[in-house]
């Protein structure tokens, strides 16, 4: 069953006393999407630790036994899990026998559409009333001039029919967004095809999956097109023959971005988060909040498995407003949700650039931001694709109940600015917060957080 298919689950969130402890969050989503998926393309096995068990990824873990991969799940000592894949080989996988549901997840069902659009036989894809709202055009058009045939909803949206081509053609293709998902979709493809398959795109997108190509030994070349240039490319050459390996998954710091604000804000706290992905590609968000006055320590940084990887101290920190370049917004484009929390809670006003892309995530999260905050009591206001939020240099009143729309950052985004607001903040339903960060509420209670079932009259 879906999360969407669930009976609602509201959540407020009331004024928390000082968060303390040390805590870890939930593996990276878009690294484990990508383990599974180059596992399912090696031959042998795979096997993933620290993999996030949220519903998102484990609809594409779903997909890959569809696709013929073995996946098999393995508890260990403490709860702890660690999956194993057993892959196909990159040209090996098979007709799925029913539609890929991929839930609420943009990411799988982008990647997945451009791996099955190089295999010749027929992929049914759909996914949750958010997904199927989502532009699925950005990767029809370029995956169709492999040689692949689409049928989508009008406006290219889900369900949609994919038919792939057994004479795939490599591509090179110039995306008009900066988007790992177009860049990802159109690497997979090719990495079926013979010769180079070359991606440019306006700024670089996250970069995983050309590191996670380089962990499994396809040859790669990426960085920006000339020294100096902001537009960046992702070159590889297909027809490789991968065989598995381990990956170990980091903490996802679009995950961690939640305690990491609500500590900022909330007085007295000091926490430390370990285990988080540094990515330089990810790391916009904590660069800002360190710009706004907040204390961020990274201690025992370290890489793992290609990926830089460190512990976060974060103590409560007296935040100002700043203004965040549109550049920025590739390397923290899930953390401005957070980010206008921060905001909302800061001296003066910051400035948020460049954010188009944020109309077509889990929700339109540009205008639920500025809703959801208004209804909280903040002067925020959107002025075509720039958010611009008027902190008060303390919390707001609050008193609010927000709608998610199936967007789990949202409806976490709000859970901490009830921590610290004034007055509780309650969300319509919280189940959606399961895609990336199962145990959320439970994690943030350990620190002290107080999110609770809201009483109804009887
Ligand atoms: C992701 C890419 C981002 C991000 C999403 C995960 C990925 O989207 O918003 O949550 O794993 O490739 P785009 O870079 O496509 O905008």
């Amino acid at each position: 069953m879906s999360h969407t298919d669930q009976i609602a689950k509201p959540i407020m969130a009331a004024k928390a006393r000082a968060l303390k402890g040390t805590v870890r969050v939930p593996g990276d989503k878009s690294i484990s999407h990508r383990a599974l998926i180059m596992g399912a393309l090696a031959v042998g096995e795979t096997s993933i630790s620290g993999l996030l068990e949220g519903d998102d990824v484990l609809r594409t873990a779903k997909c890959m036994s569809a696709l013929g991969a073995r996946v098999e799940r393995k508890e260990n000592v403490k709860n702890k899990s660690t999956w194993h894949v057993w892959g196909r080989g990159v040209g090996g996988l098979t007709e799925p026998e029913d539609v890929l549901d991929m839930g609420n997840s943009g990411t799988g069902a982008r990647l997945i559409a451009g791996l099955v659009s190089a295999y010749p036989f027929l992929s049914v894809m759909t996914g949750d009333a958010s997904l199927r709202r989502r532009p699925m055009d950005r990767i029809i058009k370029p995956l169709s001039q492999t040689g692949a045939t689409f049928q989508s909803r009008a406006g290219g949206k889900l369900p949609m029919a994919i038919s792939g081509t057994s004479i795939l053609m490599p591509l090179t293709y110039d995306s008009p967004v900066a988007s790992a998902q177009v860049k990802s979709a159109v690497l997979l493809a090719g990495l079926h095809a013979p010769g180079r398959t070359t991606v440019t795109e306006p700024a670089a997108s996250r970069d995983h999956t050309e590191r996670m190509f380089a962990h499994f030994g396809v040859q790669v070349e990426a960085g920006p097109v000339k020294p100096g240039s902001t537009t960046y490319q992702a070159s590889i050459i297909g027809q490789p023959e991968l065989s598995g390996r381990p990956i170990i998954v980091p903490g996802d710091p679009s995950s961690a971005a939640f305690p990491v604000v609500a500590a900022l804000l909330i007085e007295g706290s000091e926490v430390i988060i370990e285990n988080v992905g540094l990515n330089p590609l990810r790391t916009g968000l904590f660069d800002t909040l360190r710009e706004m006055g907040a204390s961020i320590e990274t201690i025992n940084m370290r890489i793992e498995a290609g990926e830089p990887v460190a512990d976060l101290k974060v103590k409560k920190s007296s935040l100002k407003g700043v203004r965040v370049p549109a550049e920025r917004a590739p390397s923290m484009i899930d953390e401005y949700p957070i980010l206008a929390v921060a905001a909302s809670c800061a001296e003066g006003e910051t400035r948020m650039e460049g954010l188009s892309e944020l109309r077509v995530k889990e929700s339109d999260r540009l205008s639920a931001m500025v809703n959801g905050l208004v209804a909280c009591g903040v002067d925020a206001i959107a002025e075509g694709d720039t958010m611009i939020v008027r902190g008060k240099g303390k919390p707001p009143k609050g008193h609010a109940k927000i709608a998610v729309n199936l967007d789990h950052r949202i409806a976490m985004s709000f859970l901490v600015l009830g921590q610290v607001s004034d007055r509780p903040i309650e969300i319509d339903d919280a189940a959606a917060i399961a895609t990336s960060f199962p145990d959320f509420i439970e994690l943030m209670g350990t620190m002290g957080a107080t999110l609770t079932i809201p009483n109804r009259p009887a």
